[in-house]
């Protein structure tokens, strides 16, 4: 494939992967690129995935005969590009493999070269000519690995923009690129959006007419739309003034109520609004939605005294990316001692500028009326922001934690010993909340007779 009269593709469409990176789904397979650069000197910029190394090296000769390139350029060291790096050297020796250190460090850990192997270190800003052509090095730490850079091609106007501008699904797959494009860069960029801004604004002093990712079809037409959709997601804005509904649910009273919110919220005259089943769905596809949307409700069973497991990654996902800046609501469910709300605020504490919708929907076991009105109180909270804050759904998490402890069975005895204090412990087993400061060495959990080293310290508001 043609990229211009000089440039061509060799890269490769992987259709036998199941995981990529071990994690993400690709139902569409993935594409790993490469190019070559055809003038007075060739290079070769990134080599594929090592199960895919003969044809990728077949290609090459088939362009080349069996005179190697000039050079081989390195902009990332991730296997899913670096795979066939040795093959390559041992296919052509007299190549000149450049790259910076840090990429050349992670080679000699990836792989053991022969003694005189050709190398050509390069420094941020360096420039290799190549004939009529000038690769101009950009170095882009964090975009996704500390050793990436970039490479723009003057004379062509050409960024080769390593795993930026990617995305999951084969080349020989035709779909949207917006949703795959999203998905692949908040799973896998995602955490680091300062990076992404500072490439940003170094590439916006370029002209810049084709992008060559890593990843994903070549850009050209599109490249506005493509910057201007990275610099929404490197920012943490919201692309869509609209509400993600993720959930998860043991036996169908939690789902009820999400549904229900659902239901609230288009009767309303939300459209723009996802429900996702956490424990069902593609987590990544939900997590990417998270980010795109400005609204997100989390609804969820309290599962051992936290929250149900499928949930936990979810929130996890969310606050190792940074999610900040949205509007948030939350339906608990807990038939003795309901505490997902309050986990759920403790894993997104360093998560900036949330907002959270009030009320917080305490369901126990199943809904009644009181809490289908407390939904529909929530669905008209989510649709009028400004409403709620972290501080005062704060101190309604406290209070519900202290009913709950006032609610629980605790024997007499028990509760007699104990003076006024702060709730700090919590049982693994049942969501017990022992009510004193000190947990006493032989204290018996009332409810679930497990012994002290069952329960577990509970953060204080
Ligand atoms: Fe496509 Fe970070 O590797």
């Amino acid at each position: 494939m043609k990229i211009t009269d000089t440039i061509q593709y060799v890269g490769v469409n992987d259709h036998q992967i199941d995981l990529f990176e071990g994690q993400y789904h690709v139902p569409n397979g993935m594409a790993y690129n490469s190019y070559l650069i055809l003038d007075e000197k060739t290079a070769v910029m990134d080599s594929v995935d090592a199960h895919f190394t003969s044809e990728w090296l077949s290609g090459l000769e088939g362009k080349l005969g069996k005179k190697g390139p000039d050079y081989l350029i390195i902009q990332h060291m991730e296997p899913d590009h670096a795979g066939s790096i040795r093959a390559f050297t041992g296919r052509f020796p007299d190549t000149i493999v450049v790259s910076n250190q840090k990429a050349f460090a992670m080679m000699d850990q990836f792989f053991d070269f022969p003694d005189g192997q050709k190398r050509q270190t390069v420094k941020n800003g360096d420039s290799l000519c190549l004939g009529k052509h000038t690769l101009n090095f950009l170095f882009a730490p964090m975009v996704h690995w500390p050793e990436v850079m970039v490479t723009y091609e003057s004379s062509e106007k050409v960024l080769f923009s390593a795993d930026g501008f990617g995305k999951f699904g084969a080349n020989d797959i035709s779909e949207p690129w917006d949703e795959e494009a999203r998905r692949y860069y908040i799973g896998i960029v995602g955490k680091y959006g300062a990076q992404v801004q500072r490439l940003l604004k170094e590439a916006s002093k370029l002209d810049i007419q084709i992008i060559c990712p890593l990843h994903g079809p070549v850009l050209s037409d599109a490249i506005g739309h493509a910057v201007s959709l990275y610099d929404q997601w490197s920012s943490y804005r919201p692309e869509t003034e609209g509400i993600v509904i993720a959930y998860t649910s043991v036996y169908g009273h939690t789902q009820e109520a999400a549904l229900l919110l659902a239901d609230e919220l288009r009767a309303c005259g939300c459209e723009a609004l996802e429900i996702f089943d956490l424990a069902r769905c593609d987590q990544a596809e939900a997590v990417a939605k998270a980010f795109q949307y400005s609204t997100l409700v989390f609804a969820t069973t309290t599962y051992n005294a936290d929250i149900f497991p499928f949930m936990r990654d979810f929130v996890i996902h969310l606050e190792e990316r940074g999610f900040c800046g949205r509007r948030v609501g939350i339906i608990e469910n807990g038939s003795w001692a309901p505490n997902a709300a309050r986990t759920i605020k403790e894993m997104l504490k360093s998560c900036k500028n949330l907002e959270f919708a009030e009320p917080v929907v305490t369901l126990r076991s199943a809904m009644k009326d009181a809490e289908r009105a407390k939904i529909r109180e929530l669905a008209s909270s989510l649709l009028n922001p400004g409403k709620g804050s972290a501080e005062e759904s704060e101190a309604l998490d406290t209070k519900a934690v202290e009913e709950t402890a006032k609610s629980s069975s605790v024997p007499a005895a028990s509760q007699k010993e104990d003076k006024p204090a702060k709730l700090r412990y919590v049982c693994s087993f049942c969501g017990y909340v022992y009510p004193g400061e000190e947990l006493p060495a032989d204290y018996v959990c009332p409810i679930s007779k497990h012994k002290a080293d069952a329960f577990r310290l509970i953060p204080e508001s």
